[in-house]
Parts: C-alpha cells; structure tokens; sequence
C-alpha cells in the first residue's frame, strides 16, 4: 500500500484514494436499501464487515453452514470498500458494475461524513459507523504499517514521532476526531438512518451489539431464530470471531484490493483486545492524547473517555 497522506477540506487522505473519493462523492447514487459500513481505519472494520454481512444473509447462509461464504473468502471480498471499486475504474466510471450488484448492497468506506455522496447522506440508506479510542487505533495502526510496507523500505519511523503526528490529527481519513464528531453529529440528528457504535462496546457485548444492529438494519431476529441452536446472534458472532476469522485460507493468504491499494488480508487480524495502547504509551502521552480528543469533542455530546477495561 503507497501512505503517502494529502489534505482536503479539512480531512487527510491517501493521496491515491482522493481522486476516487470525489468521483465517488459525484457520481455515485445510492439505494434506500444500501447500507454503508463507515468506520476509522483500524477501528475493527474487518469485524464489523463480516458480522453484518452474516446478520444481513442469514437467510440465505446459516452461520452454523460449513459452507457460510465467509470461511472461503475474506470479509473485504463480502463487503466492498466503496472507494476502492472507483479507485479501480476511474477511467471508466463503475457505474454498471455498482447497478448489478443485487439489493441490499453493503459497501464500506472511511470517508468523513461530508465528503460521502449525497444520496448517501440524504437518502433512506442505513449508515454504520464504526470507531474506537484512538489510543488503540494509533497503536493498531502502528503494528498494520510495519506489516504492510515493502521490504527493504529501511526503518519503521519511531512510535513517538507517529504519536507527535497522529496528536497533530495527520491520520488517513483524520483528523479521527473530526471524523468521529461528524458521524456522531448525524446520528444524533437521525438515528433511524445513522447507527454510532465503538469497537469497545462491541467487545464487550457482541452478541447484544449485533442484536441492536439487525434491528437497525430492519432485519431483526425473531424469537424463533434465536430459540434454535445456540441462538443466531450468537452463532453469527462465533463465525465472526478473531480465532474463527484468522484461521479461514483466504485470512490467512489472500489478498484485497490492486493497484495503489493490495493488502494482505493476514495484517487485518492482530490482538483485537482493548487498552492494548498500554503496552505503547507511557501515562503521559496517553493523558496527552485524551486531553486533544476530549478538547476536539468538547460541546459535541461525544466523548471517548471511560472505555478502558
Ligand atoms: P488490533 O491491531 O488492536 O489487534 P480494521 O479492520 O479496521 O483494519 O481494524 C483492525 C483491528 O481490528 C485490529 O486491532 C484487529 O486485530 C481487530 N480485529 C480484526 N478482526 C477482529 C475480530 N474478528 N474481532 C475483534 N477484533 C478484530
């Protein structure tokens, strides 16, 4: 992956994924049936992909199915990034390739709230947001770009100037706490369309979390399917797990993504725990870094403050 990091408007981006970006801000249309999985990268985006992709076709995949799509692909090839499809075509708008995509589609993106297109942001279309305490972003964030950068690509800047920069609000898709307050401010307006959630609720209450989502999506689970087996919820998040997840070949081997944009899909599967920043950051830095983002979000309603275990 090429990080070189551009701002505009006010949000940094991947420099290869702007142009992307507005061509999807111009011309994609949106569905009232589509749903948007957004979050902040390293926020569990690859989680979050995967629950709803299983919450979203259980109909048509049991989760308890030994032949559930999600043990044969990676949850990037279930759940498109929005941005990377027009970051493909961009010569060629992918227009055609977006219509065929059967109802419901679930595309995800990292894009700030006022740069996504605006049938997404004035349309029926459910939006999921997904962010975590940047403490544990920028740590996670830390460990994915050792990972991901080309060999012979010398030393790994140090986790302190990485730690200067992110205070600084120099993060793709950043500032996190702009991003953070954007998608919040449309969930407080709009709660029927805008779902706020944090990867630190999630793990506490997965199986409650992925309740309150399908309610949200408009495909709650019955009585009945939650009296079978272990209950579908449940069995959605067992699929889901860290363990299950990392093990499947396509985790393992597979990549997604081309051009300026291949991932491993191995760098997306770490420790997934929370609070893992205290093994990074000395008090100090961890109060600095609470003290910008609880200033940021000052007056926004929204605080990160109180998530530690
Ligand atoms: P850590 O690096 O802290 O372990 P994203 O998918 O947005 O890139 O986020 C990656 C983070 O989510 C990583 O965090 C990764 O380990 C964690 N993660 C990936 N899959 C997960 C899962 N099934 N359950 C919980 N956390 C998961």
């Amino acid at each position: 992956g090429d990080l070189r990091l551009r701002k505009y408007e006010g949000f940094w981006y991947l420099e290869h994924l702007l142009a992307p970006t507005l061509a999807m801000r111009d011309t994609f249309v949106a569905r009232p049936t589509d749903i948007i999985l957004a979050t902040t990268p390293k926020s569990g985006t690859t989680w979050l992909k995967a629950l709803v992709f299983c919450v979203v076709h259980r109909g048509r995949h049991a989760p308890a199915d030994e032949r559930h799509p999600l043990l044969s692909s990676s949850p990037h090839d279930a759940v498109p990034f929005l941005h990377s499809i027009y970051e493909n075509h961009l010569s060629a708008p992918p227009g055609p390739l977006l219509e065929e995509m059967p109802s419901p589609r679930i595309l995800a993106v990292h894009t700030p709230f006022t740069a996504l297109p605006a049938s997404v942001r004035e349309s029926a279309c459910r939006v999921v947001y997904l962010c975590r305490d940047p403490k544990d972003v920028l740590v996670s964030l830390y460990h994915y770009v050792d990972k991901i950068r080309p060999e012979g690509s010398g030393t790994m800047t140090p986790f302190a100037e990485a730690f200067d920069l992110f205070c600084d609000g120099v993060v793709a898709f950043g500032p996190m706490w702009d991003n953070m307050a954007g998608y919040w401010k449309e969930s407080v307006a709009r709660p029927e369309e805008v779902m706020f959630l944090r990867y630190e609720d999630l793990k506490e209450d997965t199986v409650g979390t992925v309740r309150r989502l399908a309610a949200f999506l408009g495909c709650p689970f019955t009585d009945e399917e939650e009296a079978e087996g272990s209950g579908a919820a449940a069995e959605i998040v067992a699929l889901c797990s860290m363990d299950k997840m990392r093990s499947v070949q396509a985790n393992r081997d597979g990549t997604h993504g081309n051009g300026g944009s291949c991932f491993k899909n191995s760098a997306f599967f770490r420790k997934g725990e929370v609070g893992d920043w205290k093994a990074h950051m000395t008090p100090e830095m961890a109060r600095r870094l609470d003290a910008i983002v609880e200033e940021k979000l000052r007056g926004s309603g929204l605080s990160m403050i109180g998530n530690d275990p």
